[in-house]
């Protein structure tokens, strides 16, 4: 949705580009294929995490793309500047359309990551992926905050580092459902936000605490919903993936 370099698939109920990241939270590229081939027709991108690209490699983001499928490559860097920038333009290398750093690494890296991903991008003739900021684990509470010497309460830190995220040029935040309002309230309306623990409702909550259905976290102002478990272990990842195109209504 509004962004270039994504492929948009069109919810066929609701004809607008289809915001549903199916998360591959899976270990070997046979079941993130088999996975994709069972569900592309009903999401708008896939992600792949650091349990799939540990063992999966590289090959496994190329064989994604050449479905034509979009890829969200969440590692989640955190590094000096110029390591975090090497890697972002190795992922630009990939093809891949969205991608994440963690914004307490400062505002230097986070420069860094957008720079290199636009120049990257640029030299190689493809849209800049989205560099997306993560800024408070959602595993994370105040008090896991303070064992690192972080006074601030999450919401606060939230708050902190978004305006950070923002000030260095980064175009997307990684949020929880429950921040989704809040950092609207203050971020910039192109800012896009990319929130996981989404569940309709009809499926059990697993370890996530604080959930929304789709409907609630697009109406609170969410780009994008990240789902994981609800589709990859549903016994049909297929009408799974449907029922939550359908909640989008
Ligand atoms: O299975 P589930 O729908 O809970 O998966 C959510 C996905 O989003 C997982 O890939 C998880 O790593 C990711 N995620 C999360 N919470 C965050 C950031 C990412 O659940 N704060």
């Amino acid at each position: 949705m509004h962004f270039s370099g994504i492929c948009v698939y069109l919810c066929p109920s609701v004809a607008k580009p289809n915001p549903i990241i199916a998360a591959l939270d899976v270990p070997s590229a046979e079941q993130a294929l088999k996975l994709v081939g069972q569900i592309a027709f009903a999401v708008g991108a896939f992600k792949i995490g650091s349990e799939l690209f540990m063992s999966a490699g590289p090959d496994i983001v190329k064989k994604i793309r050449a479905t034509g499928a979009s890829v969200f490559l969440d590692l989640k860097f955190h590094d000096i500047p110029n390591t975090v920038a090497k890697a972002v333009a190795s992922a630009v290398r990939l093809d891949v359309q969205m991608l994440t750093i963690h914004t307490s690494g400062g505002l230097e890296m986070m420069r860094a990551a957008e720079k290199s991903a636009q120049d990257m991008a640029k030299s190689l003739g493809l849209p800049a992926p989205l560099v997306l900021g993560v800024t408070v684990l959602t595993s994370s509470n105040s008090d896991t905050l303070a064992e690192t010497g972080c006074a601030a309460n999450v919401g606060t830190q939230v708050e902190r580092l978004g305006n950070l995220a923002v000030k260095a040029g980064l175009r997307g935040l990684v949020c929880s459902p429950l921040e989704i309002a809040d950092l609207r309230q203050f971020l910039p309306s192109h800012i896009q936000l990319v929130t996981p623990g989404i569940r309709t409702g009809a499926e059990k909550a697993d370890d996530q605490k604080r959930t929304l259905t789709p409907r609630e976290a697009m109406q609170a102002g969410a780009s994008w919903l990240v789902i994981g478990r609800p589709i990859y272990a549903a016994e049909n990842p297929r009408a799974a993936a449907e029922n939550f195109l359908e909640a989008l209504d």
